[in-house]
């Protein structure tokens, strides 16, 4: 990989004088993070073939895994995608939220980077919540790449200072927003075949979705191995990785290890909660933020291991077990 130059990192409020410098950015091909409902996303313009260029090479990110497109609204998506029935009530029901939608591409094929779809026929896109995602992509005025503002393969981050431990000198500024509130990236749903199937689990509930469309969505793996396009090539096996290692579904600790609970910790037992109460919408938002925090204090206190309480898996549970998995995954390097 290049090295990339050291460059200052400006903070931004969310003012619309902020905002105007942060398009400013954009439109140099320069990287801005922003907030989201979701976590923090590492925007670019998604025309800029140099602005997404330089995504993939800040986050380390492998250059087969295409990014979401961030648009304003859904006349943006009917510019650039063929949207079928069902997505269109997902879209009149969730948006704006934390929902992706993959759909096929209109043909000709527009004037997107094709860094950013990684030149697939079809397209991730997105219309966040958060307000101040929400003015930035209108006063820029045209859609923004934005995957997740961490390092390839490492925590999502969630606050703004989680931002800049990955990113200051990296990229040109940082808008500085509360700590995301849903705290999980979007539920990815792929439409490429008409079929609705979810791709990644995430901030909105599969079974809402379900609910809405009136039957279960296919799951990824029951479509992967004969339609090898459908995949979300950034489904990785190993992924949000802390340094520590994680021992999921714990009901206790060692005493050279920390807990990372939900609901009532183990006697004895040291770490962090996800929530005392076990709300599983709390244990989204702490989510990557108390991850990184366990993590550092594993570090400081040179403990290896994280146990992790058992994460009812239902609702937004899906998707914290689906972030916890990967996070447990032994890396390669
Ligand atoms: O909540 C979110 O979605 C956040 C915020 C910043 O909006 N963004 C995010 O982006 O999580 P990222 O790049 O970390 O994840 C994008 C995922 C990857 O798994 C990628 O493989 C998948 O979307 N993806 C993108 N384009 C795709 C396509 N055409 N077909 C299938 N999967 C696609
Ligand atoms: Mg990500």
């Amino acid at each position: 990989m290049t090295m990339q130059k050291n460059i200052n990192t400006e903070i931004l409020n969310q003012d619309m004088k902020s905002l105007r410098k942060a398009c400013y950015f954009l439109n140099k091909n320069e990287l801005v993070s922003f907030p989201t409902e979701t976590v923090y996303g590492l925007g670019a313009s998604a025309i800029s073939n140099i602005g997404v260029a330089k995504i993939f090479s800040v986050k380390g990110r492998p250059k087969y895994n295409p990014l979401i497109i961030h648009i304003a609204n859904k006349q943006d998506a009917d510019k650039w995608a063929q949207v079928p029935k069902e997505a269109e009530l997902l879209i009149e029901s969730f948006w704006p939220g934390p929902l992706t939608l993959v759909l096929n591409r209109k043909k000709p094929f527009t004037a997107l980077s094709t860094l950013v779809t990684g030149n697939l026929e079809t397209i991730a896109i997105r219309v966040p919540l958060h307000p101040t995602a929400r003015a930035l992509i209108k006063e820029f005025g045209s859609p923004l790449a934005a995957p997740s503002a961490n390092i390839s393969g490492r925590i999502s981050p969630t606050r703004a200072k989680d931002v800049l431990v990955n990113m200051d000198g990296k990229i040109s500024a940082l808008i500085k927003g509360d700590d995301c509130s849903i705290g999980l990236e979007s539920t990815i749903v792929s439409f490429a075949n008409n079929e609705p199937v979810l791709l990644r689990p995430g901030g909105l509930p599969e079974e809402i979705i379900e609910e809405k469309l009136g039957r279960p969505l296919l799951k990824s793996t029951q479509v992967l191995s004969n339609q090898r396009k459908i995949i979300a090539p950034g489904m990785m096996e190993s992924h949000y990785a802390p340094n520590c290692n994680l021992k999921l579904n714990q009901v206790n600790s060692q005493t050279n290890e920390l807990f990372l609970g939900f609901g009532d910790m183990p006697k004895n037992a040291i770490g962090l909660n996800l929530s005392l109460t076990r709300n599983l919408k709390e244990a989204a938002t702490n989510f990557f933020a108390t991850l990184t925090d366990i993590d550092t204090m594993a570090e400081l206190m040179r403990y290896k291991t994280v146990c992790v309480a058992p994460i009812p898996n239902l609702g937004l549970g899906v998707a914290i077990n689906d972030r916890l998995k990967r996070a447990a995954i032994k890396k390669e390097s």
